[in-house]
């Protein structure tokens, strides 16, 4: 089989990707319709074009937080988001991607709380055909939120949690990495775990040992990018030891990180560092719609930049399996990867 039939139809587990983030062309244009008719104000039309992002964009990390605003005005009703999220979720089927956490930071629009927010996420997921995708949900904390509203987002994570446990599986830190302060949303972040939820971070977005130290000291359960760990890549010996230490699982996403020049280009990732040295370490998307790429694709890169076969990449998707947060269905996720693993008659 070809190595691009082989990464569609490889079963694979996404454990990184933002709802508004993973926004297609053809969802959003499905929502400014829905919206129109709903006579819901559209202050998208300009901005449409500049939702997406690739490598020789001029724009950087800090300029991709903007983006998001638009997903937002278009995500802005309870029907609006559920939809998107629905649409969304069967991209991800439809990619081969049997396992997904989608995660999504709850917010107050003029059309709904925060609450209502995160059950028309939880509708979605419902309501979404899931004959091939089990689909869970994170619940985000934003690096520009005050402690009140952490506080908040936490409280509502584990509320959300204690009522829907087979939906709600974790939360996890995000944001404009130059803005905020780690250890003000410790008391938030160490009362959801307290309380039972998973913890992800996004951690080493940029240079900032202390930071990525307190990070990989909270021991969450995964870390997001961690890209300045490796001396290679802006962090220090120490950082890199730490992780090395740890052996906390990291979600890589190597588009993002190529198109946010974050990294200088995917031959220079460090998923090469990080996979020789045996970290734990999973594929991911981060937001398919904004960086036009797909979980297919990022298996299809990681292939053709450093080398791998069918068997390393199947290895790989096992391996994934093992830190989804849905404990109890880390089994059934495995036993579907080996399926297809056993059909092709690769040993792993
Ligand atoms: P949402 O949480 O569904 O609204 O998805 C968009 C949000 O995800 C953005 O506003 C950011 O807070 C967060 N996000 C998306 N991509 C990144 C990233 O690469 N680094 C940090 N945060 C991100
Ligand atoms: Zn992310």
């Amino acid at each position: 089989m070809e190595l691009f039939n082989f990464c569609r139809e490889l079963p694979k587990v996404e454990l990184h990707a933002h709802l508004n983030g993973s926004l297609s062309k053809s969802t959003m244009l499905q929502l400014k319709r829905l919206n129109a008719d709903s006579g819901v104000k559209d202050e998208t039309n300009t901005f449409m074009d500049e939702f997406v992002m690739g490598a020789g964009d001029t724009r950087n990390l800090a300029d991709c937080f903007q983006i998001f605003s638009i997903a937002h005005a278009l995500t802005i009703t309870p029907q609006a988001l559920q939809i998107a999220t629905i649409l969304t979720l069967q991209e991800f089927q439809d990619d081969g991607c049997c396992y997904i956490e989608l995660r999504s930071t709850p917010r107050d629009t003029p059309y709904m709380n925060k609450r209502q927010y995160i059950d028309a996420i939880l509708e979605g997921i419902r309501n979404h055909d899931a004959s091939n995708i089990i689909s869970r949900l994170i619940i985000s904390i934003n690096r520009n939120m005050l402690q009140k509203e952490s506080d908040e987002i936490a409280d509502l994570a584990i509320e959300y949690f204690q009522k829907h446990p087979e939906l709600v599986v974790g939360v996890e830190l995000s944001g404009n990495p130059t803005v905020g302060d780690f250890q003000s949303f410790v008391p938030a972040l160490t009362r959801a775990r307290d309380a039972g939820l998973k913890i992800a971070l996004h951690c080493g977005e940029i240079c900032n040992p202390g930071e990525i130290l307190e990070m990989i000291n909270f021991k969450p359960d995964r870390l997001g990018h961690g890209i300045c760990i490796h001396p290679k890549s802006g962090g220090t010996e120490e950082t890199w030891q730490a992780l090395c230490r740890s052996l906390i699982p990291v979600e890589l996403c190597l588009t993002s990180n190529v198109n946010t020049k974050s990294v200088p280009g995917y031959d220079l990732h460090h998923f090469k560092e990080f996979y020789e040295a045996g970290i734990p370490i999973i594929i991911n998307t981060d937001d398919k719609g904004v960086f036009a790429t797909s979980l297919s694709q990022e298996y299809m890169l990681c292939a053709e930049t450093f080398q791998l076969d069918k068997t390393q990449l199947a290895r790989l998707a096992v391996g994934a399996c093992q830190h989804v947060f849905d404990v109890k269905s880390r089994d059934t996720v495995k036993s579907k990867v080996l399926e297809f693993v056993n059909k092709h008659g690769l040993c792993l």
